[in-house]
């Protein structure tokens, strides 16, 4: 990814920490949207002052139009667009809210069309692209509990397969990991570490990531990659 623009959404969530330092390694230029400053201090715990002081951090709110197009254009071009932000929610179809389920399609589903739409505009017109995005296990194998949060990953797949067949016959791809349960602080806190050494860890997705958003990836499109570690 030399001399490359990356966009790595989520990069400061659970999954970047271990993806962000592989995107780093690869060498290119990589902007971070963030909300949270507090995740931004975390990062920095795990990253080198020199590979941190590389970062262009812009803070912005996803779900809004206007605040995706202004970070494209302050990039002034996308080669590599890298959407790690989602997020997870459960309950009971009959007894789950609606404003939930908008949510979850908001957080998974519609962040993942803003940033496609524009960093695609981008690479459109540069002729060279690369789109990888995240889906989740349970957009392949729906779980009970998890209608709001499967549903909108298959969109998200969905989504992802048809910019592939879009592109066809260009240098842009489009792809997307299907990780299951992740090694993240969050998942230790909610289900406790003793299981974390069967869950796969993120630096491991983040090279199965890189690897799609390199150049060597060129005739790799549509694929929806399951890295389910020993789950
Ligand atoms: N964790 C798992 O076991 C697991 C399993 C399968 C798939 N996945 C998928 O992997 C991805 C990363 O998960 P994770 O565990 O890293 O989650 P996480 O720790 O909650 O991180 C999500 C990141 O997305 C950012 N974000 C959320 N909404 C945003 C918005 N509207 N605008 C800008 N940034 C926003 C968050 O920033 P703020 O905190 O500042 O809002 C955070 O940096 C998600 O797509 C998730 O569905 C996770």
């Amino acid at each position: 990814m030399k001399g490359k623009q990356v966009l790595l959404t989520g990069g400061t969530g659970g999954l970047g920490l271990g993806v962000t330092p592989t995107v780093l390694a690869q060498g290119g230029e990589v902007t971070i949207p963030y909300r949270s400053p507090k995740d931004v201090e975390r990062l920095k715990g795990v990253i080198s002052p020199a590979d941190f002081a590389r970062i262009q951090f812009i803070q912005a709110d996803l779900g809004e139009e206007a605040a995706v197009a202004n970070i494209v254009s302050r990039m002034g071009r996308v080669d590599v667009l890298i959407h790690l932000v989602g997020g997870f929610s459960m309950g009971k179809t009959h007894e789950y809210s609606y404003s939930d389920w908008q949510q979850q399609l908001d957080l998974n589903l519609n962040t993942t069309f803003l940033t496609c739409k524009y960093s695609l505009k981008s690479m459109v017109e540069n002729g060279y692209g690369r789109i990888v995005t995240v889906g989740a296990r349970a957009g392949v194998e729906p779980g009970g509990l998890l209608a709001a949060y499967s549903t909108a990953k298959a969109g998200v797949i969905a989504l992802t397969k048809a910019i592939a067949n879009e592109t066809k016959g260009t240098n842009i791809t489009a792809n997307i990991v299907l990780p299951s349960t992740i090694d993240t602080p969050i998942n230790r806190e909610a289900m406790g570490a003793e299981n974390a050494d069967k869950w796969v860890k993120p630096e491991s997705i983040g090279q199965v990531i890189c690897f799609l958003a390199s150049e060597a990836a060129k005739d790799i499109r549509g694929a929806a990659i399951p890295v389910y570690g020993s789950c």
